[in-house]
């Protein structure tokens, strides 16, 4: 059956649809995001039941300005106000003590919600438009590859939603670093868009606090995520053979086949590899291959995001 083209730039659609209590796909500059009304309860539950979610894993509100951020939030510590104020709109998300505003289905029941400005430009306007937030999880599956372009939304959830909103290829390709405060220090939940050098800047005592599986502290960070179908290995030399692939990051393989290899960066630039990556993961998926090697990348930079991402889909 012909799948009716749902994908458009259309802002005035999304507003409409957005309105009427509908769930859509967007465009960030990390990765798309199926967004609904952040305060409506009904529209929090179509993007768990359309994502096939669990509601112990809670969702980003996304929102148009800084100053939108009061409405939702109580106190912020003075350590989060100064990188809001520096990388906000970015691919950062801050967790703060909640207002009741928010829903309980939004933040699974915690104190605390995950908030985030996108730097997207139709995302920005499209929130500029509304007047509620968004509650946006990354628009794939629960556990697959997030899609960095809106095709890959349609390929995943086309038959369950009525628009994706097209802003094209994503920029960062990562999702945003979740970061909060914890006993006075800095904390990461997420390693993501804004690499981890940059938020030790504002703490030398900066915690990595990421939990393999559900924790109250971040839930979904699940173990074993943006699993493909096919096995990933990771490898310190690359094996040749039939049916396997290969993601590389500047450097050239022998003995696999040229449709099976995907060089992220053949100038080993993190940016351009971050960018690559989760359109690398389906490229190769798509192909029915027997494994996919990859080799982990330096320990920097984006390359910090890139191998969490890469030992989370080569967790069994
Ligand atoms: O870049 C991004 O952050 C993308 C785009 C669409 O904005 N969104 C995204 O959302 O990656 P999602 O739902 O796929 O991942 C959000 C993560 C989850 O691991 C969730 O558990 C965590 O953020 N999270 C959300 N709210 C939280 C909260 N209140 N406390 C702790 N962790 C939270
Ligand atoms: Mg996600």
């Amino acid at each position: 059956m012909a799948q009716k083209n749902i994908i458009g730039t259309s802002i005035d659609r999304a507003v409409e649809l957005l309105r009427a209590g509908e769930v859509i796909g967007v465009p960030t500059e990390t990765v798309y995001g199926l967004a609904g009304n952040a305060l409506d309860e009904h529209a929090a539950s179509q993007i768990f039941a359309v994502k096939e979610r669990p509601s112990f894993d809670p969702l980003i509100v996304h929102v148009g300005d800084v100053n939108d951020i009061e409405r939702y939030v109580q106190e912020v510590p003075s350590i989060l106000r100064e990188i809001m104020d520096d990388h906000m709109p970015g691919p950062i998300t801050v967790l703060l003590q909640r207002s009741e505003v928010i829903p309980d289905l939004i933040t699974a029941g915690l104190d605390r919600v995950a908030i985030r400005i996108p730097a997207h430009p139709m995302m920005r306007e499209l929130l500029g438009r509304l007047d509620f937030p968004l509650a946006a999880p990354s628009a794939n599956p629960f556990g697959y590859i997030s899609p960095t372009t809106a095709q890959h939304v349609v390929d995943q959830l086309g038959a369950k939603i009525p628009y994706v909103l097209d802003g094209g290829a994503c920029m960062v390709g990562v999702e945003s670093t979740i970061v909060g405060v914890e006993q006075g220090r800095l904390t990461v939940y997420r390693k993501g868009g804004l690499p981890i050098e940059i938020l030790r800047e504002y703490d030398d005592r900066l915690k990595v606090n990421i939990h393999s599986d559900s924790n109250p502290g971040a839930p979904g960070m699940l173990k074993s995520h943006y699993a493909p179908s096919c096995g990933i290995e990771l490898v310190t030399e690359y094996d040749s053979g039939d049916g396997i692939g290969a993601i590389t990051f500047g450097e050239t393989v022998d003995g696999i086949t040229e449709e099976y290899h995907y060089d992220l960066s053949p100038s080993r630039d993190y940016q351009e590899a971050a960018r690559n990556l989760f359109k690398a993961m389906r490229y190769l998926d798509s192909l029915g291959l027997f494994k996919i090697q990859v080799k982990l990348l330096p320990e920097k930079y984006l390359g910090v995001a890139i191998n969490d991402r890469l030992r989370r889909a080569a967790a069994e």
